[in-house]
């Protein structure tokens, strides 16, 4: 499965990414205990996917050439591949938004329900004609007019920090809180998948580095299971316990990121699987 990438780095010798994988594997036995990642959590209040042989055509351009895919209750999975390869069409699938064209897409046992799904985007999407909390209480669905539904908005911009933020407009907010308005309205129904579509993509690095640890304080406390699709590979490496690489409509790579949480940024094993990953994306040879 895993080729062996060479790859320059400049703080730890050339290695090639089974050894990396090797390593975290390690890393992952003897982790101590109390300390992440697990990537099958039964305990986890997350559904459970399964996708099998799934196909997805556009007219003549067949985009998704039988996808066969499993995570477990509560895993935090990456998805990476260049531009146009199919990432945000598999997103759409898993969400209901679209259909396939062939193959299955399941959750489990139990029927999954519309609020148990949810997608969060590049775009935050606010109505900019609503105050911030009325805005998460769009996330509530049907449930919006019930009798907590004040309070779960409100519950959901304190899990977000945005708490004092409740009654201003979307316009005078800044980039990195308008993502984090659109986090609490994906939050508040309390899913168990929530989808991500480059949700940092537009924000600037320190702010993006803020809302990554954000992003996997809430996956951590609340337990989803997480699909992120991000043009941004060691936002992958420091988030997922596993990143899927897509190419030509299949899953090309399906690597385990074992090491524990939190994840120390910079640091050599995250860089060498980055740079592990960067390689199969850019072909043989190109990374570095
Ligand atoms: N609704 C659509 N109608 C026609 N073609 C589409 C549609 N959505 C996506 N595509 C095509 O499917 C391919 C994959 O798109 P997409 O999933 O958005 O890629 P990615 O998110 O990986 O950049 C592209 O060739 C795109 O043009
Ligand atoms: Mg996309």
């Amino acid at each position: 499965m895993q080729q062996a990438l060479r790859v320059p780095l400049s703080d730890v010798d050339v290695i090639d990414s089974t050894d990396v994988i090797g390593h975290a594997e390690a890393f992952r036995h003897a982790r101590k205990p109390g300390v992440s990642p697990q990537p099958a959590r039964p305990e986890a209040r997350g559904l459970p996917l399964a996708i099998r042989d799934l196909h997805k055509s556009f007219g003549d351009n067949e985009v998704l050439r039988g996808i066969d895919l499993d995570i477990p209750v509560g895993q935090f999975v990456a998805i990476v591949g260049q531009s146009g390869c199919g990432k945000s069409t598999l997103l759409r699938l898993i969400a209901g938004l679209d259909k396939p064209t062939s193959g299955s897409i399941s959750f489990g046992e139990a029927a999954a329900r519309p609020e148990d799904i949810r997608v969060m985007f590049q775009e935050p999407r606010l109505l900019p004609w609503a105050r911030v909390l009325a805005n998460v209480e769009v996330g509530l669905g049907r449930e919006r007019k019930s009798a907590g539904a004040h309070e779960r908005a409100r519950h959901a911009l304190e899990e977000v920090g945005l708490a004092e933020k409740r009654d201003q407009w979307p316009a005078v907010l800044s980039g990195g809180q308008k993502q984090r308005v659109a986090l609490a309205r994906a939050l508040v129904s309390g899913p168990r998948l929530l989808a991500f579509d480059e949700p940092l993509g537009a924000l600037d690095a320190l702010t993006r580095i803020a809302m990554q640890r954000l992003l996997e304080r809430v996956w951590a406390d609340q337990t989803f299971t997480a699909i992120l699709v991000t043009h941004d590979v060691a936002e992958a490496v420091a988030l997922a316990d596993r990143v899927l690489v897509i190419e030509d409509g299949r899953i090309a790579e399906d690597i385990t990121v074992g090491l524990p949480r939190p994840r120390q940024r910079g640091s050599a094993e995250l860089a060498a699987l980055e740079g592990s990953i960067l390689g199969q994306l850019l072909g043989p040879g190109t990374a570095g």
